[in-house]
């Protein structure tokens, strides 16, 4: 069992949710990039245990840059120094 599966949880879910909060993800220019939306073809290795998806492309754009610009600014801030 990991035994870091319940930091790793949070982690992931606060990199989704500042990902999703501050870009908008959109289909590809080319229609031919998007992803493979069905669970079994989606998959690069057809035989094996856990998901590689094959290479798809989107777009991301800025929900609001004015607010991404200060969160990212106050991430310099506080870990700078680092
Ligand atoms: C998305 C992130 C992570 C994934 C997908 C992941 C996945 C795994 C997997 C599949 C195992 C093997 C489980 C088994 O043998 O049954 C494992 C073990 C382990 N993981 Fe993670 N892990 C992640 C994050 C972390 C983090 C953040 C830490 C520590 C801070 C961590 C520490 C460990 C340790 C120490 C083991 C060995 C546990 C043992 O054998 O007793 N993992 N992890």
């Amino acid at each position: 069992m990991c035994a870091g599966s319940h930091l790793a949880n949070r982690e992931l879910y606060t990199a989704f949710i500042r990902i999703f909060s501050a870009l908008r993800i959109v289909a590809p220019k080319n229609p031919t990039d998007a992803p493979v939306l069905d669970a079994l073809e989606c998959n690069r290795h057809k035989t094996s245990l856990t998901t590689e998806p094959k290479e798809f492309k989107v777009g991301v754009r800025v929900r609001d840059r004015g607010r991404l610009e200060g969160w990212m600014g106050g991430s310099e801030r506080r870990a700078g120094g680092l």
